[in-house]
């Protein structure tokens, strides 16, 4: 939610870096954009609405000898999406410039206070912290300006800020931010991926740290007591080629075509981690998935498997309510957070207050180095590669394939999970086929003119069905209601009418029959059926055929419907990748 970049180095040549830089960022936030460069004379701006894709800077702006500067992609939360609203901020006489993610929560008691001495242009929470700093910077220099500014924010937040005399000082409260150390260059970013086409040499930094970098180097401070920290270089993982679409149209059709690698990647990596991770659960009393969005229908799949396969129970929850059912938790307990991005605050939050009740924390995630990442006393990392489009695909089914290896390694039969893994992505591959394609897009162009499309399925296939429907709505803006087989006649079957589109999930499990009944139930009111799953069955008037890999089906299974919705998107002439409103990574409330 928001990206920030930043460089400072010995080429003069910062415009282009941060422009390129943005780009790689543009999934956490497309509303506006906006870069600040400076040189020995002044701080130059540009600012504009709109997605950075494929944006030139202005000339005066591109052809500024600059070595130092930072920008901003905006996910807007306080104030319209505006030129004026757009980061970065300035302070009154031009010597710095902010840029900001997450959420300043006393800014108007700030803003109050300031607004005596300091003319605002706009009306974000971002433009007091620039202020803040340059009453600060009255009585210090800028390193103790920006600690003694940011103390006075309320909520979780990182800054970056460009002064004029060639620094940028970052500081970090909670959202995320990364360090890049290149050769004679440094670098400031929100996501690790945006590093890697420049360095592979990274530092994490804590919250309640700053860094100063300039021309020579990188130096990392405690925000509490000011003195320097030691900080550890890691090596980031992945290619540039990981961050670019490649030879397809989007990065969601690429991340969907990636997952038969990925399941792989997950047989070939994770089984020790998943032999753990049974042990952990076998010992602890009690565990507690959480996970917000797609990752949370990766937590729930998962509570039907280690139900099915292993015959134990683990509780799931929404992360963002688990805030208000955790009152059990003890030092016994475990709770495993999913989340590609490691980000999450409906994550984070729930997961700070069960460590503090001593509860063990088991993190799943795609980032290394993220949050979540470092709050696990338990670390996974799922190996997805970087995940770009909003809509998640690749991480999804990274996240059941471990799970589904953890629930056979429950009950030692861990080989079995891989041999059914195995055949899952084979299954994939044939989905992807030319011939399987056109089938789907035919079915794409037909399910674009419905207003409302519902998903049903049972068991294993009843988060699928939740999964796919929210595939299709976010990407397509086509409203989808997913829901348990059972469920739609106590109330949404009274929303079925001639010609409603259903998608039936009937696997070749213990669910088949029932699930075929209440597709005829659907049948009977005028609804179009389309089945998804190993057997045709009558009641389907179009049929997706997905073999049957066991209990990995449900793997395979929704490969079909985020085809669906990547299809379903381009029918309607919207852009796959960054669907209106979201943004892949959220770091505020
Ligand atoms: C956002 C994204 C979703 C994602 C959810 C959880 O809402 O748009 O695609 O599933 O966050 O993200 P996480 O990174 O924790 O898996």
């Amino acid at each position: 939610m928001c990206g920030i970049f930043g460089y400072v180095g010995e080429l003069e040549n910062s415009p282009s870096v941060i422009l390129e830089g943005l780009k790689l960022l543009e999934y956490r936030g497309y509303d506006s954009w906006g870069i600040a460069v400076g040189n020995d004379r002044h701080i130059v701006c540009e600012k504009q609405v709109g997605k950075i894709g494929n944006a030139v800077l202005k000339s005066d702006v591109l052809n500024l000898k600059s070595n130092i500067g930072i920008g901003h992609t905006r996910w807007a939360t306080h104030g319209m999406v505006t030129d004026a609203n757009a980061h970065p901020h300035l302070s009154c006489d031009r010597q710095i410039a902010v840029v900001h993610n997450g959420i300043v929560e006393n800014f108007n008691s700030l803003k109050k206070k300031l607004e005596k001495k300091h003319e605002f242009y706009s009306d974000t929470d971002t433009e007091v912290i620039a202020h803040l700093i340059e009453q600060e910077l009255k009585t210090k220099p800028l390193k103790e300006a920006v600690v003694s500014a940011f103390k006075k924010l309320k909520g979780l937040n990182a800054i970056a800020v460009l002064s004029q005399e060639g620094e940028i000082v970052v500081a970090k409260n909670g959202s995320p931010l990364v360090l890049g150390a290149g050769d004679s260059s440094y670098y400031v970013a929100s996501d690790p991926s945006a590093l890697i086409s420049y360095t592979k040499k990274a530092i994490f930094i804590e919250d309640q740290q700053l860094a100063v970098l300039n021309k020579k180097g990188i130096q990392v401070f405690s925000l509490e007591n000011g003195k320097k920290v030691a900080s550890k270089i890691q090596t980031l993982q992945g290619e540039v080629a990981d961050t670019l679409p490649g030879e397809y149209a989007h990065f969601m059709l690429k991340e969907i075509n990636e997952q038969p690698k990925v399941i792989r990647s997950v047989v070939e990596v994770l089984t020790d981690s998943a032999v753990d991770m049974a042990r952990e659960i076998k010992a602890a009393r009690g565990t507690f998935f959480i996970a917000s969005g797609t990752a949370f229908h990766a937590c729930l799949a998962g509570t039907y498997l280690f139900s099915k396969i292993a015959g134990h129970h683990v509780n799931t929850s929404v992360a963002s309510e688990f805030n208000y059912l955790e009152d059990f938790l003890n030092p016994k307990s475990l709770v495993i957070a999913l989340s590609q991005s490691g980000e999450t605050i409906d994550v984070v939050e729930p997961l700070n207050r069960a460590a503090k009740k001593g509860a063990k924390i088991a993190a799943v995630v795609n980032n290394l180095g993220s949050t979540i990442y470092r709050m696990g006393d338990i670390k996974v990392l799922l190996g997805a590669g970087p995940e770009i489009a909003v809509a998640s695909t690749k991480a999804y089914v990274a996240k059941i394939a471990f799970l589904l290896l953890v629930a056979y390694s429950l009950v030692g039969k861990t080989s079995t999970a891989k041999r059914l893994l195995r055949q899952s992505a084979n299954e994939i591959e044939r989905l992807l086929r030319k011939s399987d394609l056109e089938k789907i897009k035919k079915t794409a162009k037909f399910l674009a003119k419905a207003e409302h499309i519902y998903t049903i399925g049972r068991g294993l296939s009843y988060s699928t069905a939740l999964e796919s429907a929210l595939k299709i709505k976010e990407v397509s803006y086509i409203h989808t209601e997913g829901l348990a087989g059972g469920e739609l006649k106590h109330g949404t079957i009274a929303l079925v009418s001639r010609g409603t589109p259903c998608l039936v999930y009937a696997p070749s499990d213990e669910t088949y029959e029932a699930i075929i009944s209440n597709a005829t139930e659907i049948k009977s009111r005028g609804g179009f059926i389309i089945g998804i799953g190993s057997k045709k069955a009558d009641v389907f008037d179009e049929w997706i055929e997905v073999k049957d890999t066991g209990d990995a089906s449900l793997i395979s299974m929704v490969v079909p419907a985020q085809l669906l919705a990547y299809y379903l998107a381009l029918e309607k002439g919207a852009d796959p990748d960054k669907p209106r409103n979201l943004a892949k990574s959220v770091t505020v409330k």
